[in-house]
């Protein structure tokens, strides 16, 4: 189950953005000190409905249970925009699919809701299970790049997801709507 973010998330925030582990793929982990600005800041964009910020809840039976995150966003580079999406999941919950679903949720959503255009993901290029989850979800490689994150250069492969299923979505409703 996905739900939007929440302050009382910072607790996770720290846990996967703080830690060695889960940042290794991503320059090393963030300040802690900064977590509840970020936390502040994503809850604001949430409301605000600039970007999905959704926190993976494992099992629906228990909702205060936080697995990871799952985020798409508009991120303008170089004086273009495109939509991005970005991913973490707890040690503990790692290898369990979840990061699988909760992207193909966050995909769907987005096909759904027809805003986004293609989506972007931007996965360290020796980041196998990022590699393997974009692989896993259809979407295109596209090469090699450098991305600036926290102030950090990174060296990542760059994945693209055609829009193409907003295209047949539109058809579909063009033809439901027709008196036939
Ligand atoms: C990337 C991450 C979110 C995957 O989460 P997860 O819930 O364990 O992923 P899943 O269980 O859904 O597995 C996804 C794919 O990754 C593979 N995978 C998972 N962990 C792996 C590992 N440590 N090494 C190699 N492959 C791995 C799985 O086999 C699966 O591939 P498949 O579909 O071809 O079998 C998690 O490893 C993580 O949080 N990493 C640190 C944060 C990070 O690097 N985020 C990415 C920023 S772009």
């Amino acid at each position: 189950m996905l739900r939007d973010v929440v302050t009382g998330d910072l607790p996770m925030y720290r846990r996967l953005l703080c830690n060695p582990m889960t940042m290794a793929q991503l320059g090393g982990p963030l300040d802690p000190d900064d977590m509840p600005a970020k936390v502040g800041r994503d809850v604001r964009d949430v409301l605000l409905d600039r970007a999905w910020i959704l926190t993976i809840v494992p099992d629906g039976r228990h909702p205060a249970e936080r697995a990871g995150s799952v985020v798409l966003w508009r991120q303008t580079d170089g004086g273009t925009t495109h939509s991005e999406l970005g991913w973490m999941v707890l040690p503990e919950y790692q290898r369990r699919g979840l990061a699988t679903a909760a992207l193909r949720s966050l995909v769907e959503r987005a096909d759904a809701d027809g805003r986004w255009g293609d989506l972007h993901a931007f996965p360290g290029v020796t980041n196998a299970a990022s590699n393997a989850l974009c692989r896993r979800l259809g979407f295109d490689l596209v090469g090699t790049t450098v991305v600036r994150y926290a102030d950090r250069d990174l060296a990542v492969h760059h994945w693209r997801r055609p829009a193409l299923a907003a295209a047949q979505r539109s058809r579909r409703t063009r033809s439901g709507s027709s008196p036939g």
